[in-house]
């Protein structure tokens, strides 16, 4: 399966390099930093806990897990003229906007990532999101994929909206935890919140944790020295990836980054 969405950060591009670097044998799949799920999808496994802090995030998932063609339907509402997708980004200022309903939430935030400029997903300060339309010729929502990938999660998928540690602290020794965070001194801008340095410590300290847990720990990250010193007594390796999303969302460059593993 592949992502329904398309996402900052997404992992599709170098899904073949983190394949070749999971353990050997695990029990359960956690990913705690959800975003589009490429590397979830693409294994497939039995049981899985994903999670992440963006409500619209886990909102479509949950949808799409209870229900797909609830969400394809309020998907088939949404015109793509300029006017139409102005007028569903805008919904968000409404006041009744936090009672709509969540198949129809859930379609808007698909519509907002298929028509929006560059699939990116923006919120400004006030949680607004700020995204202008993307010059798109014909828009494909993968429709088949998108039943595809509910029925998975339906049948296999712990979802929660909520931060990393509430997540990891489910997992036991021989479960397998794969960590995508905002990476540092990049695109942080996924939520109002970001993701600083305080956090970034605050997820090693999580690492350590789990690695005492006999939890096996994968994690992504930019190749700089703040990363490369937080995770000195880890096994690291250094990657080249290519950046299709950031901050300007049109910037398209090859970065360095790690691949962090305690086994
Ligand atoms: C690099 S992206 C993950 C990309 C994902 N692996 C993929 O393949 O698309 C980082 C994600 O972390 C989420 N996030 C930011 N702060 C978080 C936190 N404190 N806890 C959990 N998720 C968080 C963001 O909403 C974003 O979806």
């Amino acid at each position: 399966m592949k992502p329904i969405i398309k996402w900052a950060g997404g992992k599709s591009q170098i899904l073949p390099l983190l394949i070749e670097r999971l353990p050997e044998n695990f029990n359960r799949y956690f990913e705690p930093f959800a975003g589009g799920l490429a590397l979830a999808l693409a294994l497939g496994k039995e049981e899985i806990f994903i999670s992440d802090v963006s409500s619209e995030v886990i909102n479509l998932y949950e949808c799409v897990a209870q229900n797909p063609d609830r969400v394809l339907a309020e998907l088939a509402d949404f015109a793509t003229t300029e006017k139409d997708y102005y007028r569903i980004r805008s919904m968000d200022k409404e006041p009744g906007f936090a009672n709509m309903d969540v198949f129809k939430k859930a379609a808007r935030f698909l519509y907002l990532n298929k028509n929006g400029y560059n699939g990116l997903w923006r919120v400004n300060k006030d949680g607004f999101n700020n995204v202008p339309r993307g010059r798109y010729s014909c828009i494909h929502y993968g429709v088949e994929n998108v039943r595809e990938v509910g029925r998975y999660l339906g049948a296999h998928a712990h979802i929660e909206k909520c931060s990393f540690e509430q997540t990891t602290i489910h997992a036991r020794e021989n479960d397998f935890v794969y960590f995508d965070p905002p990476y540092h001194n990049t695109f942080t801008n996924y939520n109002a919140q970001g993701f600083n340095e305080e956090m970034q410590r605050r997820l090693k300290a999580e690492v350590d944790r789990l690695t005492q847990l006999n939890v096996k720990v994968m994690l992504s990250n930019n190749d700089d020295i703040f990363i490369r010193e937080l995770y000195a007594d880890y096994n690291i390796v250094g990657i080249n990836a290519k950046r299709y999303l950031n901050s300007d969302g049109n910037n398209r460059t090859d970065g360095r980054e790690v691949i962090v593993t305690n086994y």
